[in-house]
């Protein structure tokens, strides 16, 4: 039988509120093709996009690749991988008409418009679209052999799934523009550097340091932390002065919620807020 190309585990998150809070934790699994994104691997993630936006016990999404499996004998160990691009073997022959409605709707959109927040967790290769896919997240934690890149142009391509326009907001456009055009690899140190992942750690500390993030964000008012990732997200679309008065209005109306007395109230009797979620 073929393995899911996409394993969905839901983990509970302790002293979460409202009770029964959930980080849902995506594993691309075709290791063996260094997790590369298939057609099913697209169709899955965006079934669970949907799933994740309307279970409200859904508090995080972590997304990571599968480890090597044990090689036949003889033979060499796969790499570890995040994911090394789209699946390459998919886009031999093809032409425009074929490509463009998986193009037009397609996984790395529905990540990153999902309202809830998501991690990536990079473990090895994170090339072409896998960078994509770490950049739809919300936040990229990455191992000390993690390698990011935009090689789209040694296959006379470019980043097609909002690779050029992610990048330049979140590395700036000269960075930006040496991955996309030069298609060269970055490892883990200067990935951290320029701000593309947010934390380096070994490989062994990689998983609990990212589990133990998602739980802290898992922990805090869901109505809050989706206004809080509108609000940031809102920056990239606003010109600043207009982003500002968003951010006063979004700040101003969560006076009107319940989780804003008891995160008040809460810290003012020295307690753990019970949130409510809204
Ligand atoms: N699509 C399809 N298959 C891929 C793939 C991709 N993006 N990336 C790797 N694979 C497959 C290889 O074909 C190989 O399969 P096989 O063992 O059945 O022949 C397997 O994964 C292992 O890859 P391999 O190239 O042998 O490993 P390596 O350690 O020598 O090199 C990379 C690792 C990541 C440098 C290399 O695989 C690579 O450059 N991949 C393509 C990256 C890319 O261009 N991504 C952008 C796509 S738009």
């Amino acid at each position: 039988m073929e393995e899911d190309v996409l394993v969905v585990k839901d983990i509970p998150v302790e002293g979460s509120s409202p009770k029964g809070g959930l980080i849902s934790v995506w594993t691309l699994n075709r290791p063996d093709k260094l997790n590369s994104l298939n057609e099913k691997s697209h169709q899955s993630i965006k079934k669970e996009c949907l799933r994740a936006e309307s279970n409200d016990q859904i508090r995080c999404v972590v997304i990571r690749g599968a480890s090597p499996n044990d090689p036949p004998e003889g033979k060499k160990r796969k790499p570890h991988s995040f994911a090394a691009g789209a699946d390459i073997s998919e886009f031999s022959g093809k032409n425009s008409d074929d490509v463009r409605p998986f193009f037009e709707d397609n996984a790395w959109e529905a990540v990153w418009n999902l309202s809830k927040p998501t991690i990536a967790m990079v473990d090895g290769f994170a090339l072409g679209g896998g960078t994509e896919l770490a950049l739809s997240c919300d936040i990229r934690i990455a191992s000390e052999r993690a390698k990011f890149g935009q090689p789209e142009i040694n296959l006379g391509l470019i980043p097609g799934g909002g690779g050029t326009q992610r990048l330049c907001r979140l590395i700036g456009y000269g960075k930006a523009m040496e991955m996309v055009i030069t298609g060269e690899m970055l490892d883990s140190e200067e990935a951290l550097k320029i701000g593309l992942a947010n934390k380096v750690v070994s490989s062994d500390e990689l998983e609990n340091f990212t589990m133990d993030m998602a739980k802290n964000i898992a922990r805090k008012s869901p109505y809050t932390i989706k206004v809080a990732k509108r609000s940031v997200r809102a920056s990239l679309e606003l010109p600043f002065s207009e982003g500002v008065l968003t951010e006063r209005s979004e700040f101003v109306a969560l006076f009107d919620t319940e989780d804003k007395e008891i995160g008040v109230q809460a810290f003012l009797e020295r307690k753990q807020p019970e949130w409510v979620g809204n």
